[in-house]
């Protein structure tokens, strides 16, 4: 292979020359939707999803018309039509006929507004009643431009979570309508659409599980799922040596080994930060030979220190995001128990569900109950446990942070669960360890 540098990056999506390889998973994605596919890409946090979608976007423009939508903030479908609409702001001639959709509101002034003026503007234009009709008319526009339209749709599990879950995390039946019409309606579309619109779908929590908890799974039927796993050992070592070269170090191949062992699981983004953190510390001892000693310093001081904890709360808050205030309390023993006793076995989770739910407190939260009202209490209670922690442990293994080995959970990430136990393992005695 030849030698290449590369630009760290640790935070945003990267493309072009800050992007390594996933040249595989290009070709692929391309090809599917050369093929017609809606795609749902799944993957953990940081795998780099966005990025993917990003690049694979600067490689097909010249054949499609590709619009980035990021429903982060949006909170309800009207919000979504305003997304896209913005989104279709940069094409002069789709923004003409767009505006056509929203003449309600659109005055001549238009142009001279600023784009988070154009979406309140554009805000106001709509109603609890009147966004499919007006979402119809602007997938129609597209569907009659002169390419092919692609449009990537990241954090749609954010607003569906947001439309099933509320704040209060009750999935209500008004609620669980809402998320059905955002959810039918995008699948309508796609099929409607099919020859001249694809769409790709993606989030940083995963979009099955929460679908699936409001039995709304059928609504995501028309896409193909496209999974994107970590990078191997290889790959990985490859961006460290181009971004050392990038940056004047050299990294001895035993420090290379200590930092992708200490990982465990080569997530880029954390690839990325590993060597962002060496960097640093190279750069403030006026050094660039990289040993495995200093890999390993760097591993202990900076990796598990504040920088590690910023990250980890940003993984908590997706996690509390998904799950709510009493699922999380639930997914944060189980988390830390697999992480302080080495794995978590299907009794110890038991014991942890069981502590959690020995109230009706499951209901409120969405889950049908297990057994019938007009069985007796004692057995009617017994088994309410199940369900919320097969729901915890199914949204753990999805975003990717337990997988079963040897008939027990354990963390994917070595760094992941390293960071956990620095975090938790303060006053927590391990449930294994109590003799289950
Ligand atoms: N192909 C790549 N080449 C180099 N670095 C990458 C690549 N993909 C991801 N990264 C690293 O991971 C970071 C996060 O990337 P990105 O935002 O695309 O991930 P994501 O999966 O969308 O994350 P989230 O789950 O938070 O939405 C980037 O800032 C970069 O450091
Ligand atoms: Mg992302």
């Amino acid at each position: 292979m030849e030698k290449r540098t590369l630009t760290r990056a640790t935070g945003n999506w990267v493309v072009g020359e800050q992007f390594w390889d996933r040249e595989a998973e290009l070709k692929l994605l391309i090809e599917r939707l050369d093929e017609g596919a809606h795609l749902l890409l799944v993957a953990p946090r940081r795998m780099g999803k966005t990025s993917l979608m990003r690049e694979a976007a600067r490689r097909i423009e010249n054949r499609y018309l590709c619009l980035h939508v990021d429903l982060q903030k949006a909170q309800s479908a009207a919000d979504a039509i305003v997304e896209l609409s913005v989104a279709a702001h940069r094409y002069k001639p789709l923004w003409e006929r767009t505006k056509g959709v929203f003449q309600n509101v659109l005055r001549d002034t238009i142009e001279s507004i600023e784009i988070d003026e154009i979406a309140v503007t554009l805000r106001s234009g709509l109603t609890a009643g009147d966004w499919q009709e007006k979402g119809d008319r602007l997938f129609e526009i597209l569907a009659t431009h002169k390419k092919p339209v692609v449009i990537f749709f990241d954090e749609v599990p954010i607003l569906v979570n947001r439309l099933l879950k509320g704040t209060d995390y009750a999935i209500t039946p008004e609620r669980r309508e809402a998320a059905d019409a955002f959810l039918s309606w995008l699948r309508a579309n796609s099929v409607h659409h099919q020859r001249s619109i694809r769409m790709v779908i993606t989030g940083s929590i995963g979009l099955e599980p929460v679908v699936h908890q409001a039995g709304l799974s059928a609504t995501l039927n028309t896409l193909t799922p496209f999974p994107l796993a970590s990078w191997s050992r290889e790959t990985a070592t490859g961006c460290l040596n181009a971004l050392a070269a990038g940056y004047g170090l050299t990294l001895q191949p035993d420090a290379v080994r200590e930092m992708l062992d200490r990982l465990g699981l080569f997530i880029p983004h954390h690839v990325q930060m590993f060597f962002d953190n060496v960097l640093q510390a190279a750069r403030l001892r006026g050094i660039t030979d990289i040993s495995r000693q200093l890999a390993a310093e760097v591993y202990e001081h900076s990796m598990l220190g504040l920088r590690g904890h910023a990250e980890l709360s940003h993984l908590e808050e997706r996690l509390r995001m998904v799950l709510g205030p009493e699922l999380d309390l639930l997914a944060l023993d189980l988390l830390t128990e697999a992480a302080v006793a080495g794995s978590l076995t299907d009794e110890a989770a038991a014991v942890l569900a069981r502590r959690h739910f020995s109230d009706e407190a499951p209901f409120a939260i969405g889950f049908a109950p297990a057994t019938q009202a007009t069985e007796p209490p004692g057995r009617r209670f017994c088994d309410e446990w199940k369900a919320p922690l097969r729901h915890v442990l199914a949204i753990l293994e999805h975003d990717g942070y337990l997988e079963k080995r040897d008939g027990a959970y354990v963390f994917s990430s070595r760094l992941v669960r390293d960071w956990w136990k620095a975090r938790f393992n303060f006053a927590y005695a391990p449930v294994s360890r109590q003799g289950v």
